[in-house]
């Protein structure tokens, strides 16, 4: 990747279509919807204290306008030191030879990130549950963490379990939880199993978002996505009630911005019902 990824994060869609072939998830980040609601408690205050004196430091930041650099520095992580990268994404086992896709740094701006620090990020996670939901984006964007944060962890103090469509990576002396859940229209779909699904017969159940939302109760910080899945070309398939397999299905076809819209209601609703707003904040990055 010679060309250096979007400038903004927030430009239009459409034009993020072409990078798709992109191997790398830097490229990806630009284009997806993506909600992370933030623990806002004690433990939290330090990096929250941390992004305010970023704040207070260059006022008016705005994190999210900026542009990628690239540095010769060294990556966070190496592929081969983290065991828990899946074989499709172990682009340099399989041969690519070129490695500048590693030395790309957002940079905001008006003001400079602070550098990752994993032991501050093991610190704030203490007791706490961190769940990634989406499509295999969030899927990379998780193992990014897990990578990141797992180098510090010695061998028997860390796992990794697979529940099903939850994954599960646990810091033992920290009793922290990272967590993966797989659903890649955040609804109910045709298209949950992984493997088992066909492009071009989408269908999504309206109203569904518990179906796959019991299973992210409890969670403290919950990072969202949902874009690709739902760019199929064609009108979208809404199951109104019944099943999936029946064979005379009741549905609705709509515009693929419409059920993208109803599905980013049903979250949003699901937020507001499981979530505690004295607790957690919401923060919306992209679009
Ligand atoms: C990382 O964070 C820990 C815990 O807050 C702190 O003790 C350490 O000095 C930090 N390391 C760096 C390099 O900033």
């Amino acid at each position: 990747m010679k060309s250096p990824p979007s400038s903004s994060p927030s430009s239009s869609l459409l034009l993020r279509k072409t990078r798709l072939i992109s191997p790398f998830l830097f490229t990806l980040l630009a284009f997806i919807l993506f909600i992370a609601v933030i623990l806002y408690s004690e433990v939290f205050s330090q990096c929250h204290t941390k992004l305010s004196r970023i704040r207070e430091r260059e006022e008016g930041c705005d994190v999210f306008k900026g542009r990628w650099v690239w540095e010769k520095g060294g990556p966070l992580y190496e592929e081969y030191e983290c065991p828990y990268i899946q074989p499709q994404l172990t682009c340099q086992q399989h041969g690519r030879p070129d490695k500048d896709y590693l030395h790309w740094r957002w940079q905001p701006h008006a003001c400079s990130l602070p550098s990752f620090n994993a032991t501050l990020v093991l610190e704030s996670l203490r007791g706490k549950r961190m769940l990634f939901v989406g499509d295999s984006l969030n899927r990379g964007q998780f193992v990014s963490m897990v990578c990141l944060l797992q180098r510090i962890i010695p061998e028997n103090a860390k796992s990794m379990e697979t529940f099903g469509s939850l994954t599960v990576f646990t810091a033992k002396d920290y009793n922290a939880k990272i967590e993966y859940y797989w659903a890649p229209f955040l609804l109910e779909s045709n298209a949950d199993d992984a493997v088992i699904h066909r492009i071009t017969d989408r269908i999504v159940r309206k109203g569904s978002i518990n179906k796959h939302g019991k299973n992210w109760k409890g969670a403290d910080i919950i990072v969202f996505n949902t874009y690709l899945w739902w760019m199929t070309g064609m009108p979208f398939k809404i199951l109104q009630k019944g099943s999936f397999k029946d064979d005379v299905k009741d549905m609705i076809e709509v515009s693929t911005e419409d059920a993208y819209r109803m599905a980013m209601k049903s979250m949003l609703r699901w937020v507001k019902r499981n979530m505690d707003p004295k607790k957690n904040r919401e923060h919306r990055l992209g679009r």
